[in-house]
């Protein structure tokens, strides 16, 4: 199937669009769950169970995201400008926590694992940015109550966000991307199964190596982000 020279997109991206920026992915050779098992530091029981050991966790992630030394990249930069110039309508999907689409200009990110720089108390479900250290003894600033403030961020066993609107725009998009992700968890390892059983758009994988839904994509380029998402906005845009 060619590249659709109309109709809407729906990229997704995952932890290896950010790698080139700096950032750690979470499977490869010195991944970020390389040394801690994830149910160790991202599960509503490791929380409940050790808080101080979750916190830490997230507060390295916090810090190194502030960074000056952490900035988009070429690939961020590519799909920011894809969703300006593309004439279909474009919905960004990450799995990640980062903002760095949002630094390179994207704007309406939707965050299907949540977000770093937001906290959530589970006392009063207030929600808000939140740019320092956590730690397990932090009052929520809305309630007041100690320890209910955690990172906005979707654990394993929790609900992933946004459900509705991204199975909506994956029943009606003309293509949809996979950017960076190993294709190993689940709902997003599943939207190409479900945007390729409708026969009717163009599905292209985007990664360094073959995923473990590969097989689910018509196409894939395999490279790194910042030199092949470029280089596939450049052809859309000149479709
Ligand atoms: P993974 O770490 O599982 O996979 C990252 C993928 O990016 C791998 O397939 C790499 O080969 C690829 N990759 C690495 N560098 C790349 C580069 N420069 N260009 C292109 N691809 C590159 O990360 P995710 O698939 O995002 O969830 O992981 C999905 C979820 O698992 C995360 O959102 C997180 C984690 O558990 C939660 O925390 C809920």
């Amino acid at each position: 199937m060619p590249l659709p020279r109309t109709g809407s997109i729906v990229v997704l991206t995952g932890a290896g669009i950010s790698a080139e920026s700096g950032l750690a992915t979470f499977r490869g050779a010195g991944g970020l769950w390389e040394g801690h098992r994830a149910e160790e530091v991202a599960t509503p029981e490791a929380f409940a169970r050790d808080p101080a050991l979750v916190h830490r966790f997230y507060n390295m992630r916090r810090r190194q995201l502030a960074d000056p030394a952490i900035q988009p990249n070429a690939a961020h930069r590519a799909l920011a400008r894809l969703a300006r110039a593309w004439r279909g309508g474009c919905l960004l999907v990450t799995q990640n926590v980062d903002d760095l689409h949002e630094r390179a200009g994207s704007h309406d990110v939707v965050h299907l694992h949540g977000e770093l720089r937001r906290v959530r108390c589970t006392a009063c479900s207030e929600e808000r940015l939140w740019l320092r250290d956590l730690e397990a003894k932090t009052p929520c600033p809305a309630c007041g109550t100690f320890g209910g403030l955690r990172p906005a961020i979707v654990w394993f066993g929790e609900m992933p966000l946004h459900m509705e609107r991204i199975t909506a725009a994956l029943q009606s998009c003309a293509l949809f991307l996979a950017i960076g992700t190993s294709g190993l968890v689940y709902p997003a390892a599943g939207f190409v199964a479900l945007v390729r059983d409708r026969g009717r758009a163009h599905t292209i994988e985007l990664n360094l190596e073959p995923s473990a839904v590969r097989s689910d994509f018509a196409e894939a380029r395999h490279g790194p982000a910042g030199t092949t998402v470029p280089a596939l906005v450049d052809e859309l845009l000149a479709l």
